[in-house]
């Protein structure tokens, strides 16, 4: 394994010490948000998508023999550095969007896709700003720790809402347990029908936490 760096999930991820991330970081500054590490609740995300994929909805396939039309297109929001929509373009040859509210992640994302063979889109945007088209333009909605201040228990729950209500996006969104991330999930559960429990992934990675999951396949409607 060559020096500051991991392998996980078929992912190279360079950690802050690394001569690359040094470079970007002279380069583009730190991240102010949080965004200035890879964090593990990622890899929960990943071992979670690794069981549940995303997937096209069966009205989305094509008819009969018909091949898909498309790719699954993935919005991950409040990406960081974005591994886990590089998974999804790297695993299931996702079309994904990394959205932040901080544009100083992006270079470290655009770094990490590059390395790991893929290509993915950068949307800087804060997350209660987008609108219900924006979610419709995608099949599913992925994020890894982005619940951690009282102020954004409201707006997340609202985006889940919304993407609920833009109908056939799924969303799935994987934290460590934080206090304010429960508050929100056991809403999106009560008022939405998620699916919400507890998740791991044992050695090498050794993460765990909690998953939410809205999945328009199993929710009834
Ligand atoms: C704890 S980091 C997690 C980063 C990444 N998901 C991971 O697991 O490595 C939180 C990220 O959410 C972003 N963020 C915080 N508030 C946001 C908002 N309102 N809209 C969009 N992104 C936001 C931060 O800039 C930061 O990149």
């Amino acid at each position: 394994m060559a020096k500051n760096e991991r392998k996980a999930f078929g992912l190279r991820i360079l950690n802050n010490g690394h001569k690359d991330i040094k470079r970007i970081r002279t380069a583009a500054g730190v991240p102010n948000i949080h965004g200035n590490k890879f964090w593990k609740s990622s890899l929960l995300l990943m071992d979670y998508l690794s069981v549940y994929p995303p997937e096209l909805l069966p009205s989305h396939k094509g008819k009969g023999k018909k091949k898909k039309a498309r790719s699954v297109r993935v919005l991950e929001i409040g990406c960081g550095w974005g591994l886990a929509g590089i998974y999804c373009a790297k695993t299931f040859g996702a079309e994904v969007t990394g959205l932040d509210a901080d544009d100083t992640v992006f270079p470290y994302m655009e770094h990490h896709a590059e390395i790991n063979g893929v290509e993915v889109e950068t949307w800087q945007c804060r997350y209660e700003k987008v609108r219900k088209q924006d979610l419709a333009q995608f099949d599913i909605v992925v994020a890894a720790d982005i619940c951690f201040w009282d102020q954004m228990v409201d707006p997340l729950y609202k985006l889940v809402r919304r993407a609920k209500q833009a109908g056939g996006v799924r969303v799935v969104i994987t934290d460590p347990g934080r206090p304010t991330f429960t508050t929100m999930a056991e809403r999106c559960v009560d008022k939405l029908g998620a699916f919400y429990e507890a998740w791991s992934t044992p050695h090498p990675h050794n993460a765990s936490g909690f998953v939410l999951d809205l999945d328009t396949h199993y929710d009834g409607d």
